[in-house]
């Protein structure tokens, strides 16, 4: 307790004080320091510190913690959905979580409703500038203990700005290590591009789990040799602790043979990785991101929000596997 405080002392003071400024209610957070007032919605670091309510989570609290990062070259199959859809049933579990946007795409930051205008300090800030995670991470405004590192349309031009820099590909790895020293989240979840690029390497880098959503239709698998290729290069020479843990199947159509079919080939090719849950096509998911919203905080009752929560649980309560 006593060095809890000790760690987070700096942060008490006003100068490095983190704000959630709104004009409104409704209106989307942004994260600036303030100079001069202590403000109620200020507490964002002392969220972060080791000792609040852990002991409530519903959900088993992991030893030390998981860092998955939501990988598939393929377009549109699921990852910023599954990624804002887990990150919410593991928060909601009574986890601290925090996501990552890495695709300058930004969907992520929209479906969990934070501000990802041009210029709003987010993932560039830190792979770019080197800024401090703290520094732009902001709010869910409707999930308590879920957080996010909004990704703006700034973030396209990441790749040729880490081109020339020195360790490109471990900036993200870096910021989290240094973030780590002082705060502490359950969960780190990592949405990426659909590329293999310099961002999806970062993530890749940084991570220690990955998790590949697969659509639940044809050329389903296409891509994911690619995939564990680029996952086995990583492994070998720039992150020893990579390893695949979660296949997610998404968008099951449980009245076509489709979907049946890509399911039993996908538990044959990945047995151990697959979850039970299977997240269904639903209409609610597909609406929730035009509300700002994960499908769990806009219709918990429908079935694609259970599937995620569920989904979440089981990740949850099978823990980081051995490598
Ligand atoms: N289970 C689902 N049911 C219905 N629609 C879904 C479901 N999952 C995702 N979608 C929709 O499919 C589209 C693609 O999903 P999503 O954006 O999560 O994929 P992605 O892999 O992140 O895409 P990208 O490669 O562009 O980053 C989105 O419009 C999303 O709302
Ligand atoms: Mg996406």
């Amino acid at each position: 307790m006593e060095e809890v405080r000790d760690r987070l002392a700096p942060f008490h003071s006003p100068a490095l004080k983190l704000v959630a400024v709104t004009d409104s209610p409704s209106a989307p957070r942004r994260a600036v320091f303030d100079e001069d007032e202590f403000s109620e919605r200020a507490d964002l670091p002392d969220d972060l510190s080791e000792d609040v309510s852990r002991e409530t989570a519903a959900l088993p609290r992991p030893a030390s913690p998981r860092t998955f990062v939501v990988a598939n070259q393929k377009g549109g199959v699921g990852k910023t959905t599954t990624a804002v859809n887990i990150a919410a049933g593991l928060a909601m579990g009574g986890l601290k979580v925090l996501v990552v946007d890495m695709d300058p795409q930004g969907n992520a930051s929209t479906a969990l409703g934070v501000d990802h205008s041009e210029g709003t300090p987010g993932t560039y800030d830190v792979l770019v500038e080197g800024a401090p995670l703290i520094d732009v991470i902001q709010r869910c405004p409707d999930i308590p203990g879920l957080y996010v590192v909004p990704a703006t349309i700034d973030l396209a031009g990441a790749e040729i700005g880490l081109v020339a820099t020195v360790s490109r590909e471990t900036k993200l790895q870096i910021a989290l290590r240094k973030f780590f020293k002082e705060f502490y989240v359950d969960y780190v979840i990592v949405d990426c591009p659909p590329s293999l690029g310099l961002l999806t390497l970062n993530a890749l880098v940084a991570a220690k789990e990955i998790m590949i959503p697969i659509q639940c239709e044809y050329y389903a698998l296409e891509g994911v040799t690619q995939l564990m290729k680029t996952i086995e290069l990583v492994t070998g020479r720039l992150n020893d602790d990579l390893r695949l843990s979660t296949v997610i199947l998404t968008m099951f159509d449980g009245r076509t043979n489709l979907s049946t079919q890509v399911a039993n080939e996908v538990r044959t090719h990945f047995a151990e990785e697959t979850l039970e849950t299977v997240v269904p096509r639903s209409v609610r998911i597909a609406e929730a991101p035009s509300y700002g919203q994960t499908v769990l905080s806009y219709h918990l009752a429908s079935a694609g929000a259970q599937a995620y929560r569920q989904a979440a649980e089981e990740i949850a309560r099978r823990g980081p596997t051995k490598k």
